[in-house]
C-alpha cells in the first residue's frame, strides 16, 4: 500500500512535464526543435541488417555497407587518407547525431552552398571522397556511388522524403562566448582523447588500417572538408566522443578540443586556387564559419598542407 503515494508523485511529475507542451500544442506554436539532446523523442529507425534481402538489390546494399564501413580497401583508387566514411558517420551509418545515412538520403537534391548549386545524392557523396577521404570523385554512374546511393536508400525505407528527421548531422554547438582556447584543448585532448588517437594525434593502425582513426596529419581529412570547421568539428565531438561517451563534454570544452585538433597541419584544400593559400582562403573559407586555414597559429601560418 506504501507503493500509492510514490506512484502518484510519479504521475504528477509525469502531468507537470507534459502540460506545458500541451499548452502550446493548443496554441498552435510549433513543436520544439527536433535535434534536441538528451530527450527520449522518437527517432526513425533504420530497418535491421538481418533484413537486407537475398537479391541483386541486396548485394549492392552489402557492396555499399562494405565500402562505407572499409573505404580504403573496398575504393581504393578513390580514397587519399587513412579514414573510412563510417569514422565520421558513425554505427556504419546508423547513428543518430553522427549524420546517419537515412537522415541524409531523403533529404536530397539539396542546394548547397559550398558549391553554390543544388546537388544530388551522387554528387553529395562525392563531395566526401574529395575532402573528407582527401581523394577522387567516383564516377556518378558506377559501381561505387551507386552501391553507397542503394545502401543509403535501403536504410532510409519508410522515411518521409523531404523532411529533416531528428538525428540528422551533428547537433549544432553554439560557439561559446568566450570563444575557444587552443591551449585548454590541449589539455581536454591529453585527458580524453590521446588514449584513443595518440598523444601526437595519429591515431593507431593494427597492421595496414587504422582501429583508431587519425585526427591532422597526411592520413586524415583535409582542408576542405566540413570537419576542418572548428563548429562542425565541435559538433561533431560533442555528441559522439570520446568514444562510448557522446555528449559528456560541455559546450567549451567541444569547441577548445575542436579548435586543438583543428590547428594542426592536414592535406592542402583541393581547391586550392593559383597555388595561393590566401586567395583560396578568400574565396573558400571567409564566410564558411569558424577555421585556421590561411591563419597564423604559434607563429606558423596553417594551410600550407602535407602529403
Ligand atoms: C572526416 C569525417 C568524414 C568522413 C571520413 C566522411 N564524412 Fe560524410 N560528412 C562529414 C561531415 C562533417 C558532413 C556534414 C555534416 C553536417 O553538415 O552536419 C558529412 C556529410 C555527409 C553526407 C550528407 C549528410 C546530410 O545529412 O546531408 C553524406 C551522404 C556523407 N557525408 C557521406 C559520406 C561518405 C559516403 C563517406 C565516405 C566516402 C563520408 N561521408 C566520409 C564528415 C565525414
Ligand atoms: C575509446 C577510444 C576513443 C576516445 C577516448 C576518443 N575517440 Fe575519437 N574516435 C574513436 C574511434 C574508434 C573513431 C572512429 C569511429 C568509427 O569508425 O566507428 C573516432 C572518431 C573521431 C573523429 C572523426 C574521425 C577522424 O579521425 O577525424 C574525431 C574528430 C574524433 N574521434 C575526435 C575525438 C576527440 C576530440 C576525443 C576526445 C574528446 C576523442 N575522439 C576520444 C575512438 C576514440
Amino acid at each position: 500500500m506504501k507503493v500509492f503515494p510514490f506512484l502518484h508523485a510519479l504521475v504528477a511529475l509525469a502531468a507537470l512535464t507534459v502540460l506545458p507542451s500541451a499548452t502550446e500544442a493548443a496554441e498552435g506554436r510549433p513543436d520544439p526543435p527536433a535535434r534536441e539532446h538528451g530527450t527520449d523523442e522518437v527517432r526513425f529507425r533504420p530497418p535491421p541488417e538481418t533484413t537486407i534481402p537475398d537479391d541483386a538489390f541486396g548485394e549492392l546494399v552489402r557492396r555499399g555497407r562494405a565500402i562505407f564501413v572499409d573505404t580504403g580497401n573496398e575504393a581504393p583508387e578513390y580514397v587519399g587518407n587513412g579514414m573510412k566514411c563510417a569514422n565520421c558517420h558513425l554505427g556504419e551509418g546508423r547513428k543518430a547525431d553522427s549524420a546517419p545515412l537515412w537522415a541524409a538520403y531523403t533529404m536530397y537534391p539539396a542546394y548547397r552552398s559550398k558549391n553554390k548549386r543544388v546537388n544530388s545524392y551522387a554528387e553529395r557523396l562525392q563531395g566526401c571522397f574529395e575532402f573528407s577521404m582527401n581523394g577522387k570523385a567516383p564516377p556518378v554512374d558506377g559501381e561505387i556511388i551507386r552501391a553507397l546511393t542503394v545502401f543509403s536508400y535501403w536504410l532510409a525505407k519508410g522515411a518521409p522524403t523531404g523532411v529533416a528527421l531528428a538525428g540528422r548531422g551533428y547537433p549544432d554547438v553554439a560557439q561559446p562566448a568566450r570563444g575557444y582556447d587552443i591551449g585548454k584543448g590541449r589539455q581536454v585532448y591529453s585527458a580524453k582523447c590521446a588514449i584513443c588517437h595518440a598523444d601526437d594525434g595519429q591515431g593507431q593502425k593494427v597492421g595496414d588500417d587504422y582501429v583508431f582513426p587519425p585526427l591532422w596529419g597526411k592520413d586524415s581529412y583535409n582542408w576542405g572538408a566540413g570537419m576542418h570547421r572548428i563548429g562542425t568539428a565541435a559538433a561533431f565531438i560533442k555528441a559522439n566522443m570520446p568514444l562510448g561517451k557522446g555528449g559528456s563534454l560541455g559546450d567549451e570544452d567541444a569547441w577548445n578540443v575542436a579548435a586543438f585538433v583543428n590547428s594542426h597541419e592536414r592535406p592542402q584544400d583541393p581547391r586550392l586556387v593559383d597555388g595561393s593559400v590566401q586567395k583560396t582562403r578568400n574565396e573558400f573559407h571567409a564566410h564558411d564559419g569558424a577555421d585556421f586555414y590561411g591563419k597564423e597559429v604559434g607563429g606558423v601560418m596553417l594551410g600550407q598542407g602535407v602529403r
